[in-house]
């Protein structure tokens, strides 16, 4: 009796076995089609995963490196998660064969630059997931096989540079997340493919420049995010240009320079019946210095004042000038006529005698 359990447990053992290669350290739902491999100390990728897995979650290990065609046995993974390991560079072609993937995510790394064939395969990825890494420089051919993706999230990396053709291949993306990035300026064409892009997220990075034409052609642009950069002015051209039904702008947090011509500006912005300054009471000055940290919308007011005084003095000084010829004109006249009158009445008066 003893002997038959003990062989029966054995039977069971190795189908289960046979039907599941899961490696130690994962666990293998395959009714489920997920595998679950966090925290395992692994510092290679592991070997037996179940071919019929769909989501791979190795996030929280030590992997350091992503080598070519490193999921060949996986072909049919649309959610594979990668995140808080301490890879540095993922190989060319790494990810060819997941022609399914829709989610990847490789978040917490310390990946410092991405191939140009980093993306190849991926046509079917929507969502990738890179903040907390080192890139410092997107190149242009980095996410060229990416034809399909619509949320890309680079948080939190060093990027400062923004190859022009980056995000070329793009326009089917819905959101752009570069916050916590270096950027210091945005020159046309950098978002010029993304025509279905709805946030633009650019809070706190060292922006101090937007070229007029940066946001052309972003018709559908719902979310702008220029919140705790470095701008201290802003051209209406800029903003006007986006072409939508509605779009919200929050520009809190940067370095204000409270004068005249930026009370204009913002004066007509907040006039476009589509733009949506939704931070505009948030808003404060660092320059000129008696008006640090005052609130813009306290002020604004009061910035054009003294153009309107000059505009004044102006007026009343053409006013009076004007007023003294026409004056000085009609004395003269006056004069004159007076001048005419008087050797008429003389000559009258000499010939009564
Ligand atoms: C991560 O990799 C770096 C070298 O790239 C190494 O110095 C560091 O110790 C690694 N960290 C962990 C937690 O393994
Ligand atoms: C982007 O990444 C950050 C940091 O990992 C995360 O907090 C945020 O939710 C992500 N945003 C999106 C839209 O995926
Ligand atoms: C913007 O900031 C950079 C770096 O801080 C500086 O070199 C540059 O002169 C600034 N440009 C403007 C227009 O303020
Ligand atoms: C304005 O600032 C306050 C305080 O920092 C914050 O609670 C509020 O959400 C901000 N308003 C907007 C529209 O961002």
């Amino acid at each position: 009796m003893q002997y038959f359990f003990c062989l029966l447990l054995l039977m069971a053992v190795y189908s289960k076995s046979r039907s599941s290669p899961c490696e130690k350290g994962c666990d293998c739902h395959e009714e489920l089609k997920l595998t679950t491999c966090t925290n395992a100390l692994f510092t290679q990728l592991p070997n037996h995963i179940p071919p019929s897995t769909e989501h791979l979650d190795l996030s929280m290990n030590l992997l350091t490196f992503i080598p070519k065609s490193s999921f060949q046995m996986e072909r049919k993974l649309r959610v594979l998660l990668i995140k808080d390991n301490n890879i540095s560079a993922v190989a060319d072609g790494a990810f060819t064969q997941l022609e399914f993937l829709q989610k990847l995510d490789l978040s917490c790394n310390r990946i410092s630059s991405l191939s140009e064939s980093f993306s190849l395969g991926l046509n079917a990825l929507r969502e990738l997931q890179l903040s907390h890494n080192h890139l410092h420089t997107l190149h242009s051919k980095s996410f060229m096989h990416l034809d399909g993706l619509q949320r890309l999230n680079l948080t939190g990396n060093a990027i400062h540079n923004i190859q022009v053709r980056s995000f070329g291949s793009m326009s089917t993306l819905r959101q752009l997340h570069l916050e916590g990035n270096h950027l210091v300026s945005l020159n046309n064409g950098v978002f010029s493919m993304l025509k279905s892009l709805e946030v633009l997220n650019l809070q706190g990075n060292q922006i101090n420049k937007t070229q007029e034409g940066v946001f052309t052609p972003m018709t559908s642009l719902a979310l702008l995010n220029l919140a705790h950069n470095q701008m201290s002015t802003i051209y209406f051209k800029t903003f006007l240009s986006i072409h939508t039904y509605s779009t919200h702008i929050l520009l809190e947090g940067n370095p204000w320079d409270c004068n005249c011509d930026l009370q204009k500006v913002f004066h007509k912005l907040r006039s476009v019946q589509r733009l949506f300054l939704d931070d505009y009471y948030n808003l404060s000055c660092n320059a000129p210095p008696e008006l640090a940290n005052y609130r813009l919308m306290d002020v604004d007011t009061e910035l054009c004042i003294a153009e309107v005084v000059i505009v004044l003095i102006i007026t009343i000084t053409v006013m009076i000038t004007v007023l003294g010829a026409i004056v000085m004109a009609e004395r003269k006249r006056k004069k004159k006529k007076r001048g005419k009158h008087w050797t008429e009445q003389g000559n009258l008066s000499d010939s009564d005698h």
